[in-house]
């Protein structure tokens, strides 16, 4: 119930009688008093006047189940939602949790991570209270060859996500990582269990460098995060929120199509390798080319010296700037 008078509060910006709440919710005053006690423990700035009842006056930045679940309002992306304080990473628990069945649209969300992983088996650098660490759980009805996009997709929501709440325009680094300035600040590892034919599942996991604080010395130095960038606090339920929004648009366009062709002209208009040389590591030889955009299959047209244009699948291959990470 906490969380569902916190979303009317939210969405009411205005007095909510207690009586109008013990009847929604059809439980007792001192029930009420009582969650509205609990929220304004948990942070909340909640003013009760006599006459007039409860508003919401204040919402520091909190990322907690309830303060997600008050805000997200989509269909099915990001509901239901499972929080952690600590978890090893949010990807294996959304794996754990998809044996289990939870449902297609899930949202793990944890404060820090102990084991948080980036591809390529590298470590993903996860301490409490400054960034995002997310993942959802999807249960596609289309074939595993086409799962390999969902990260393409996910780039672009949260791009899209972080323009909408910050105004900053992030870019994206094909495949899928996120840049501002220049520099790193969202990483995103999509693992799939599949039959040949027919997917299980597929976990996107996302993680945002929103504060830097918490980061070992040497990667302090290295890591861009959000509101350094900016120069002001950005709040990561607002971001998850926003995000879980642009998802459930992308991802709907993207079953539509059965591919990226809706999506490239999006994609493409924020993608910072566009029309700048890049490096193409291919194990089988590695080779340059102008970068000049996705195809529908979100492979990377690269056009070499002869003028002829080689498609780059992101599986096999990462991409570099000739002159450094972009
Ligand atoms: C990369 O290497 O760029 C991908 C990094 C992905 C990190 C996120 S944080 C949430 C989710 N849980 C993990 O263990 N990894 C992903």
């Amino acid at each position: 119930m906490k969380a569902e008078i916190l979303t009317l509060l939210r969405q009411r910006q205005d007095y909510i009688s207690g009586q109008e709440l013990c009847e929604k919710f059809g439980v007792s005053r001192t029930a009420v008093w009582k969650a509205v006690n609990q929220l304004k423990k948990e942070g909340y700035v909640i003013e009760a006047v006599q006459n007039k009842g409860y508003r919401l006056a204040d919402v520091p930045e909190i990322l907690s189940k309830d303060e997600l679940e008050s805000r997200i309002r989509t269909a099915w992306a990001g509901s239901p939602v499972y929080f952690y304080d600590e978890v090893d990473s949010t990807n294996i628990q959304a794996k754990r949790l998809a044996e289990e069945q939870a449902p297609h649209g899930s949202l793990v969300v944890a404060d820090k991570q102990t084991a948080g992983r980036g591809r390529r088996g590298r470590e993903w650098e996860s301490p409490a209270g400054s960034n995002v660490y997310f993942t959802i759980l999807l249960r596609p009805q289309f074939h595993p060859g086409q799962a390999s996009m969902l990260t393409l997709v996910m780039a672009l929501s949260v791009a899209k996500g972080i323009k909408s709440l910050t105004g900053a325009e992030a870019g994206i680094k094909w495949p899928n990582d996120i840049v501002l300035n220049g520099r790193k600040i969202v990483g995103i590892l999509t693992e799939m269990s599949a039959e040949p034919d027919f997917i299980h599942h597929v976990v996107i996991g996302v993680g945002i460098n929103v504060a830097k604080q918490g980061f070992p010395e040497e990667l302090e130095q290295k890591a861009a995060a959000l509101e350094t960038e900016l120069g002001r606090k950005v709040s990561r339920a607002a971001l998850i929120q926003k995000i879980m929004e642009y998802f459930e648009e992308d991802y709907t366009v993207f079953v539509k199509a059965g591919d990226m062709s809706l999506l490239i002209g999006e994609y493409n208009c924020r993608l910072v390798n566009l029309d700048r040389e890049v490096c193409v590591l291919d194990p089988a030889g590695e080779f340059n080319g102008i970068a000049r955009g996705i195809d529908k299959n979100g492979e990377l047209l690269v056009e070499v010296l002869d003028g002829s244009i080689r498609q780059v699948y992101a599986g096999e291959v990462s991409v570099r700037g000739i002159y450094g990470y972009v």
